[in-house]
């Protein structure tokens, strides 16, 4: 199996980081199993993970609405983290899923140390918000 940070290093969000950072970001980034069916993030609540997946899918909900599927180097559990509010969407393990996971005290220096992640972040915040807009 690839080593982790080589798995890491074709997440889009972590492009810009360099090889040493990403092997470092390996050992801060957990692994987290989930089961086909298991609720990841529930719509309201508060939350504590930032995860990015590695192998499997998982689907996003707004109002009991699928709004996305999302699946390998894709992110997802940002925005609580960000704004310490409750989560925006539900996020249900559509397959087994494995993930790479970050708690909330780790992703803001994490975010802080990297500049070129925390742009990638705002790309995709941006496309997020305006997909939720038209929605
Ligand atoms: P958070 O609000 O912490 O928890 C639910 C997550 O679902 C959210 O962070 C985003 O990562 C993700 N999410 C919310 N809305 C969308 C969307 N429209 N497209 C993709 N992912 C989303």
């Amino acid at each position: 199996m690839a080593d982790v940070d080589d798995t890491l290093g074709r997440v889009p969000l972590f492009s810009g980081v360099k090889p040493k950072e990403l092997k470092k970001l390996g050992k801060r980034m957990t692994e987290r199993l989930f089961s086909e069916g298991d609720t990841i993030t529930a719509e309201g609540e508060s939350g504590l993970g930032f995860f990015v997946i590695e192998e499997g899918n998982a689907t996003v909900s707004r109002n009991g609405r699928i709004v996305r599927s999302l699946g390998p180097g894709e992110f997802f559990g940002e925005i609580a983290l960000i704004d310490q509010g409750p989560r925006s969407a539900t996020v249900v393990a559509s397959t087994d899923l494995r993930c790479r996971g970050m708690t909330a005290w780790e992703f803001k220096p994490f975010v802080e140390e990297h500049p070129e992640v925390a742009w990638a972040l705002m790309e995709t915040l941006v496309e997020r918000l305006r997909a939720a807009e038209a929605a």
